[in-house]
């Protein structure tokens, strides 16, 4: 399917039908995910298809019981996981060196990303530093505190959560992103770590002709919202 098209097919289905989804529709839609762009090539995220028929229950109820989870084929949870910075910033300054990448690179993974992940007992020091700085001169002002590491690993665990979607839409099936959800409960489903963040448990599945998509795609102005200044 183009591209747009597939934009436009992507619709928010909370009602599915019984038909299966192939494995590999989720597996392609899986490695779409995981090319999104993220911040510093960290990939401080987490895709979870659970496919345990226990651990699917738990998630639906965790899922409020809403249609969009109770009628899926499959459910896919994405996850911020902003502690992964470790294991992840390892690897990248092994594949570095491995492949004799440039000095700013192995500073910028050796030094900056451990101060602006790590070090978070100085994250008032860190706030000090960054906005004092920037009176002077242009800063970028975070991530100094661990709520703004949570922030990073969220957009980017968003932006696949999307490429996700979009895939499974060129795919010929539907999904639903959510946020409706406990997300106490759903973290002691998937055993997260108490850092790590529930982006969106997606459903997929095929929709149903009549009670699948609630009506029009409704968008406001588009003035409203597209600024060219
Ligand atoms: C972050 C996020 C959370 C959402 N949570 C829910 C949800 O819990 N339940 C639901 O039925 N739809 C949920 N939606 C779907 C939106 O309601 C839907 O995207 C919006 O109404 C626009 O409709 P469309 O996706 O068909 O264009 C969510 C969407 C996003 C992006």
């Amino acid at each position: 399917m183009d591209f747009f098209e597939a934009v436009k097919a992507r619709r928010s289905v909370r009602t599915y039908t019984d038909k299966a989804v192939p494995e590999e529709v989720i597996q392609k839609a899986l490695d779409a995910a995981l090319l999104a762009p993220n911040s510093s090539n960290m990939q401080t995220w987490g895709f979870y298809w659970v496919k345990s028929a226990e651990k699917k229950e738990a998630l639906v109820k965790a899922c409020l019981s809403q249609s969009a989870a109770r009628t899926a084929q499959e459910l896919v949870v994405i996850v911020a996981e902003p502690s992964l910075w470790r294991r992840n910033q390892k690897e990248m300054l092994r594949t570095l060196n491995e492949n004799a990448g440039p000095k700013f690179a192995l500073d910028y993974y050796g030094k900056l990303i451990p101060f602006l992940y790590g070090f978070q007992f100085l994250a008032p020091l860190k706030w000090l530093m960054f906005n004092g700085m920037g009176i002077f001169r242009p800063m970028a002002r975070r991530p100094w505190s661990p709520r703004d590491n949570a922030e990073v690993s969220i957009k980017s665990a968003a932006l696949a959560s999307e490429n996700f979607m979009l895939a499974i839409s060129a795919q010929g099936f539907a999904t639903c992103p959510m946020e409706g959800f406990d997300e106490v409960r759903v973290k002691r489903i998937l055993k997260l770590k108490r850092s790590s963040r529930v982006v969106m448990v997606v459903s997929v599945g095929e929709a149903n002709a009549e009670k699948g998509i609630w009506g029009p795609q409704l968008r406001f102005h588009r003035e409203w919202f597209v600024h060219e200044v």
